[in-house]
C-alpha cells in the first residue's frame, strides 16, 4: 500500500492506475478509522481494481475548535487497518497541500443542507463540499463510499454531485454498530466508561419506536424517542427529526412518504460527546 501525501504524487499514482484501465474507488475520511471504515473500503476493493482512501482531518468543516482539537489523530494505526483491508494508496496530505489558499468557495443545498447539522453546525457542510469537491477533482473517482451514519452528509453531497455534474456514483453503505447497538463513530473512543454504557440507550430508543408507528402518530413517537432518551442521566437530545429520507423535509404523517427516517443528535456526558444516528421508519 502507499502513502501519498501531495497531490503530484497522488496524480502520479493515478496516471499510471487509468494508464492500465483500472476503475478507481475513493473513500474519503478524517482518520482516527474503525470497523465503520473498514467496511466502506472491503466494499471498494471488490466493486473496484484500486481503491484509493483519503485521511484529512478537514478544518473547514469544524464550527467548534474545541471538536477539531480533540478529534482523534491516528495515522499509523489507520494505514494498518487499510492495508489489512487490501487498499492499494492512502492520500494523507497537509492541510497547506489541500487549502493553498483559503477557499472562499460557498455551497446551499438546502434544505438538505440547512435542517439538522445544518442548522446546528453552521458552515459544516459548506466544509464538506469544499473538501469532498476537491477529492472528487483530483481522484476523478468511479464510485465514492460514504457510511449511512452520516445520513445527512449523504443527501447534501448528493445534491452536490448532481450541482457540479461529477461523472460518479455515490455508494452509501449500511452504518455498523457495536454488539450492544451503538452507531460507531470515531467520536466513539471520546467517551468515558460511564458514558459507553449510556450510549447505546440512543439506538434502543429509536429501535423501539420503530415498533408504534402503526398506533402513535409522527408526534407521538416522535415525543416518545426525545422523552425517554432525555430520561437517562448524561443524555440530552439535540433534535430529532422525522424525515422524509430523500429531501429531509419534517413529516406529519406516516402517510406522506414512502421513505421515512428519523435523524437524531444526542450530547453524552459531561465534556459532552456529539453523537449521531438515525433509524428507517419505511
Ligand atoms: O464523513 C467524514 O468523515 C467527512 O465528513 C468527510 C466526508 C471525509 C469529509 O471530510
Amino acid at each position: 500500500m502507499q502513502l501519498i501525501q501531495t497531490k503530484k504524487e497522488l496524480a502520479t499514482f493515478l496516471a499510471h492506475e487509468r494508464a492500465q484501465g483500472k476503475s478507481v474507488g475513493l473513500v474519503p475520511t478524517m482518520g482516527a478509522l474503525h470497523q465503520g471504515h473498514a467496511s466502506l473500503v472491503k466494499r471498494s476493493v471488490t466493486e473496484n481494481d484500486t481503491t484509493i482512501v483519503s485521511v484529512f482531518l478537514n478544518p473547514t468543516q469544524f464550527n467548534d475548535p474545541t471538536d477539531l482539537e480533540r478529534y482523534p489523530r491516528t495515522l499509523e494505526a489507520d494505514c494498518h487497518l487499510l492495508e489489512a483491508c487490501g487498499a492499494q494508496a492512502v492520500f494523507a496530505p497537509s492541510v497547506k497541500e489541500m487549502y493553498p489558499e483559503p477557499d472562499s468557495r460557498r455551497f446551499s443545498y438546502p434544505p438538505t443542507d440547512s435542517v439538522m447539522e445544518g442548522a446546528f453546525r453552521p458552515g459544516h457542510f459548506n466544509g464538506v463540499c469544499q473538501i469532498v469537491s476537491k477529492l472528487f477533482q483530483m481522484v476523478e473517482p468511479d464510485r465514492a463510499y460514504f457510511g449511512e451514519k452520516d445520513f445527512q452528509q449523504i443527501a447534501v453531497i448528493r445534491r452536490m454531485v448532481d450541482d457540479l455534474g461529477f461523472n460518479l456514483q455515490i455508494v452509501p453503505c449500511p452504518v455498523i454498530r457495536e454488539e450492544n447497538g451503538l452507531a460507531m463513530s470515531s467520536r466513539n473512543t471520546l467517551l468515558a466508561d460511564d458514558e459507553k454504557s449510556i450510549a447505546p440507550n440512543i439506538y434502543r430508543t429509536m429501535k423501539t419506536s420503530v415498533a408504534m408507528m402503526g398506533e402513535k402518530s409522527v408526534k407521538e413517537v416522535h415525543d416518545f424517542v426525545v422523552n425517554e432518551i432525555n430520561g437517562v442521566d448524561g443524555l440530552k437530545v439535540q433534535y430529532y427529526n422525522i424525515v422524509d429520507g430523500r429531501t429531509l423535509a419534517d413529516v406529519s404523517d406516516w402517510a406522506e412518504s414512502d421513505d421515512i427516517v428519523g435523524c437524531i443528535t444526542v450530547f453524552c456526558g459531561k465534556q459532552p460527546i456529539r453523537l449521531i444516528d438515525h433509524i428507517r421508519y419505511k
